[in-house]
């Protein structure tokens, strides 16, 4: 199986040999303070061994889990926000075809909500799903999300009509922490199946739980594959040599374009499966760095599409992006541009060439006027949309977003800006206690 790899060659003239090299030694000590525990923040740092250590008997335990659930529904629901919601929702449209739940074929259907607070998306939702056979995964590891468990209340209480009070509790399953929070008690008091988030995982470095591997199992995707690829880059990504490791040669270059005035990053994929990984990495980045006054703005565009809006601004507004590029290099599907006797649009001379030559082209064109631009890129090659390359694709973002954060002296593991709205939210809302 060929690995994700990250090219660095239109970073020519923005970052050298010798920044590079001198961008290693802290890189060094930060690697340090990360394998043996002692960064800020090192009490949510049990991502960075998951892959090689989740128990086999918990992979069983999702897998059985997702059998049930795909053997009786037609249509799973999850329920979470941010890092409870992204790597699951990032991992499902990045693997599935697209359109899968329009596909008679496939079943479940899965839809996610509880990630917003719009009774439209909610009612049209319910909507969609009425009629059908429904189980909900209900995601939250504080267990007291507001939008996640507002959204519960109401599915509970449109599960309960419909097959009375007594008999949805194998309709339920709660992914939360082991022993806090208002869904844990819950859960046990309506003994709902339960799947724990683990203490030392953040929500956003969560994909490889039960938070991201039951949705994902229960969707049909391989989840040994997803785990094994993870494994794979864990092992490369914790060499310390800066040119053998991805991971610190991404981190290494960021640094180093943000310290030169880049402040912005723009995540571009040219493939539409790839828009949830950009909401997810969005996240990492965003909550991870984001701190103290410092931080790259984590932005992602689709290409081609954005070239056709976002494009202008990224060729010739302020010089202060960079771009990471994401390309797959060989769709699941192949389509050629048709020969037509009469020429009326000009499409001859692509002519028997597949659709994914025609957008490789245009990544190398992009790529290179926006480099002409000053807008210094990588790009990262993913070899096609398999599992395997996805968890090498987790492994490898989560691995940077921590080292980075370490790098620029902020905690990566927590998020304290997130509470700022929630306080005053819940003032308004005229919240108990508060
Ligand atoms: O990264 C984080 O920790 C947050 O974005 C959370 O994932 C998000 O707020 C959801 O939290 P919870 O799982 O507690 O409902």
């Amino acid at each position: 199986m060929k690995d994700i790899e990250l090219i660095t060659t239109n970073c020519k003239g923005y970052v050298s040999d010798a920044e590079l090299k001198a961008v290693a030694k802290p890189i060094k000590l930060v690697h340090q303070e990360l394998i043996s525990k002692k960064c800020p923040g090192n009490d949510f740092i049990g991502w960075l061994d998951l892959p090689s250590r989740i128990p086999a008997t918990l992979i069983s335990d999702i897998q059985a889990t997702a059998k049930k659930i795909r053997d009786n529904c037609d249509v799973f629901i999850v329920l979470g926000i941010g890092g409870s919601y992204l790597g699951a929702k990032a991992a499902i449209d990045f693997l599935k075809p697209n359109f899968f739940n329009e596909l008679s074929s496939e079943k479940p259907k899965i839809y996610f909500a509880g990630q917003n607070l719009s009774a439209d998306y909610l009612h049209d939702m319910l909507q969609v799903v009425k009629d059908k056979r429904v189980i909900i995964n209900v995601i939250s590891k504080s267990g007291t999300t507001t939008e996640t468990a507002v959204v519960f209340r109401v599915l509970k209480q449109y599960l309960e009509k419909l097959y009375g009070k007594n008999n949805i509790k194998d309709k339920i399953i709660a992914t939360t922490d082991a022993v806090k929070g208002s869904l844990r008690k819950l859960a046990e008091s309506e003994g709902y199946k339960t799947f724990i988030i683990p203490d030392d995982v953040g929500g956003r470095f969560s994909v490889l739980t039960p938070v991201g591997l039951l949705p994902i199992a229960a969707a049909g995707i391989n989840i040994r594959e997803l785990i094994s690829g993870a494994k794979d880059f864990e092992t490369k990504c914790n060499v310390l040599d800066i040119k053998k490791n991805p991971a610190y040669k991404y981190a290494g270059i960021r640094h180093i374009l943000y310290k030169k005035g880049k402040k912005i990053e723009m995540l571009s994929g040219f493939h539409p499966n790839l828009h949830f990984v950009g909401e997810w990495w969005k996240q990492l980045f965003g909550e991870s760095e984001g701190k103290d006054g410092k931080g790259i703005f984590p932005a992602a565009c689709e290409f081609t599409t954005d070239l056709h809006s976002l494009g202008q601004i990224i060729q010739d507004g302020e010089r202060n992006i960079f771009e990471t590029f994401l390309v797959v290099e060989k769709s699941m599907a192949k389509i050629n541009v048709p020969k037509l006797k009469e020429d009326i649009d000009g499409l001859n001379y692509l002519a028997g060439k597949d659709l994914d030559y025609v957008n490789y082209k245009a990544y190398e064109a992009t790529a290179s006027a926006h480099y002409e631009g000053k807008v210094p890129n990588m790009m990262i090659s993913i070899p096609k949309r398999s599992a395997f390359n996805l968890g090498q694709l987790f492994y490898f973002f989560e691995k940077t977003t921590a080292i980075s954060g370490l790098l620029s002296g902020v905690n990566p593991f927590d998020q304290p800006g997130v509470e700022a709205y929630k306080k005053k939210m819940f003032k308004l809302l005229g919240k108990p206690g508060i």
